[in-house]
């Protein structure tokens, strides 16, 4: 923590000498572009062939300073709710990809990949769905067309898919989802193997919270992706979202955690991390949050099949925490006038940078 303080000054008189250097040396504009060369978090955690994204959301596209931030320090993007299933088969059968579109289109135009998220998920579901009964053939032909749809659209654009979504309890039974209840557990294979048929090349993921650690229900997640690969069933990832509070502790085995999923042969990422605290934040806080998001990715970058980190959104400008978590946010490495917060400086450094 003295470390990461040092680091900050050191930080800031380098910036106040920068600009120095640029008024004296007689335009602004220069130390502008030195200051441009800086590497980004992308740049950094590129040099380990990681990936580091955040989640962005279209209402927020109309806020340029924001955009900025978003297409230059990023290289990796994730719609929060773009691509739900209520944006994207708002009446059953009809489809609306235009909000996912959106984020793809500005993605592409940022050089930046993008993870699909999400395709089967018991939360955010069209009104259509949640509102009457369905018989297991019914609800299996309706999840199949949607994914399939939905996937089919995004082939060739998103790189991964979280192809179901939150699927545990956190004593390690399966979510009483509609899927689950009407289907069985059997809905979460079938979901795999019909987004394999609608794109072969993507990489699919189970996607959940509170599963960073070592605990019953990543053993959960542990015990079905074990048998699912030995079924030959297509899963290529775990995605870890990585939703922390200060107040519940660090999960210390986050690494040993990630290394076990690795050695069944799949991808692992830290796919919607978040660090909230109970308001008001304080120096100490934030620099415990700094060191939360330090440790995180470095847990990452010591494990290799662990191929990238994403924040969800990168600013408390945008983040979901204070509608759900009445009292508590701060939660992202950004302030709410898009400031670099103790945070950022922390990644910066877990990923080789000053
Ligand atoms: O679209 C309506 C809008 O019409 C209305 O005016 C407004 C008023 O509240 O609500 C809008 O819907 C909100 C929606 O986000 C779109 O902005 C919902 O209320 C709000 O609950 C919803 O929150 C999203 C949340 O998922 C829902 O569970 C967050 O933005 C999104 O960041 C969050 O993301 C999830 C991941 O998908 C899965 N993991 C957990 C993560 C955090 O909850």
């Amino acid at each position: 923590m003295r470390k990461s303080a040092t680091r900050l000054r050191l930080a800031g008189a380098l910036a106040a000498a920068l600009m120095l250097a640029g008024i004296a040396s007689g335009t602004a504009a220069q130390a502008g572009e030195r200051h441009g060369k800086e590497p980004t978090l992308a740049d950094l955690a590129q040099r380990h062939g990681r990936y580091f994204g955040s989640a962005t959301d279209n209402p927020e596209l109309t806020d340029e300073p924001y955009k900025a931030l978003l297409g230059s320090e990023f290289d990796q993007i994730t719609p929060g709710n773009g691509m739900k299933w209520y944006a994207t088969e708002p009446q059953q059968g009809v489809f609306d990809f235009s909000k996912g579109d959106e984020i793809v289109n500005l993605a592409r135009a940022n050089r930046q990949k993008v993870r699909g998220h999400t395709l089967v998920w018991h939360s955010q579901l069209p009104d259509w769905l949640t509102g009457r009964e369905w018989t297991a053939p019914e609800l299996r032909a309706v999840l199949k067309k949607h994914v399939q749809a939905e996937v089919r659209h995004y082939r060739g654009k998103v790189f991964a898919w979280d192809v179901v979504n939150e699927a545990f309890n956190e004593d390690g039974t399966y979510r009483e989802s509609v899927f689950y209840k009407t289907l069985g557990p059997g809905y979460i294979a079938d979901a795999l193997r019909w987004a394999h048929q609608a794109d072969p090349r993507v990489k699919l993921y189970l996607n959940d919270y509170n599963i960073e650690g070592i605990g019953p229900k990543s053993d959960a997640y542990h015990r079905l992706a074990k048998e699912l690969k030995a079924k030959g069933v297509p899963l290529h990832g775990i995605g870890f979202q990585a939703h922390l509070a200060l107040q519940y502790g660090y999960p210390t085995t986050v690494e040993d955690n990630l290394r076990r999923f690795s050695r069944l042969g799949l991808d692992t990422a830290l796919t919607e991390v978040d660090v909230r605290m109970q308001l008001p934040a304080t120096q100490e806080k934030l620099a415990q949050q700094a060191k939360w998001y330090r440790d995180l990715t470095e847990a990452c970058l010591a494990v290799r099949r662990c191929v990238g980190v994403t924040v969800w959104d990168y600013t408390d400008k945008y983040s979901w925490i204070p509608a759900v978590f009445p009292g508590e946010g701060a939660a992202l490495p950004w302030d709410e006038q898009l400031r670099p917060k103790p945070a950022y400086f922390a990644l910066r450094e877990a990923l080789g940078g000053r």
